[in-house]
């Protein structure tokens, strides 16, 4: 499937349709585009082939508008590989973000923290992924390009950009690495364990395709974490959907300072 028909769709509403950085925004943390000027909003269902997501949090809709005078696009909402067991669902949004013209992806989740010095409601920037569920979104690719060299795949200029607001704004930014659980249940404590030996310092459901496929796409990406809750068995409070919603309300305020001075600083990069 291509994006031609869901080009033409935002053409109809728009007569700007290009953006230069795409954001996707993790459960609970919609909220976010209220910084976005000018919106001209796209609910998935009217972009053919776009996935729907069923999961709560996630409002399943595309945000053209400006932010600090840079051209973004915002997918507010993602599918997650748990809910079809599809790898590479989340292809068609990032070819449209590549066609609208991003060539820098952001993105965001919610996820469960595996340092003690992490709490919830912290943010943490992404400095690399384990994938450690044997599968991969580029699974059915052809040709070399298949062969994606994931060494930088977290940009090392983005991510110092990220650090240097962050310190800017006096505000708390840990780095770490993402350790992509596929859900839906939430991981056991002997899981978390073994996470934590291979290096893990978040886990999450989500990030890791999104990640590969960009990285295939030829974006350059970032990513930062939500902390809504210490990881599985790291302490006495139950897991649940809801409680990540809740806590991901907490972290936005300091996500949303951060992604708006990265934009003021991006643009003057
Ligand atoms: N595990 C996996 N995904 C998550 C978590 C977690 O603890 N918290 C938020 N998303």
């Amino acid at each position: 499937m291509n994006d031609s028909k869901i080009l033409e769709v935002i053409k109809s509403k728009t007569s700007k349709p290009i953006a230069e950085v795409g954001i996707i925004l993790g459960s609970g943390l919609g909220s976010f585009i209220e910084e976005i000027q000018d919106k001209v909003i796209y609910s998935f269902e009217d972009l053919p082939g776009f996935p729907i997501t069923s999961v709560e949090g996630h409002k399943s809709q595309l945000i053209l508008g400006q932010i600090n005078g840079i051209d973004v696009a915002v997918l507010q909402g993602r599918v997650h590989y748990y809910e079809d067991a599809n790898i590479d669902a989340m292809k068609l949004p990032l070819q449209t973000l590549k066609s609208l013209g991003c060539s820098t992806i952001i993105l965001t989740n919610s996820a469960g923290s595996l340092n003690p010095n992490a709490s919830p409601g912290e943010v943490v920037l992404l400095t690399d992924h384990i994938n450690y569920m044997g599968i991969s979104p580029l699974f059915k690719e052809k040709g070399n390009t298949r062969f994606v060299n994931m060494n930088d795949g977290y940009d090392p200029l983005l991510r110092d950009l990220f650090l240097k607001v962050a310190k800017q704004q006096n505000i708390l930014l840990h780095e770490g690495v993402y350790f992509w659980f596929c859900g839906p249940n939430f991981e056991t404590p002997a899981e978390i364990r073994g996470a934590k030996i291979l290096g893990g310092d978040l886990v999450g459901m989500s990030t890791v395709p999104e990640v590969i496929l960009a990285r295939y796409l030829g974006l350059k990406v970032a990513a930062l974490s939500v902390v809504t809750n210490m990881a599985s068995g790291m302490d006495d409070q139950p897991l649940s959907h809801e409680r990540t919603i809740e806590n991901a309300k907490k972290g936005i305020i300091d996500l949303k300072k951060l992604l708006v001075s990265f934009l003021e600083s991006f643009s003057t990069n």
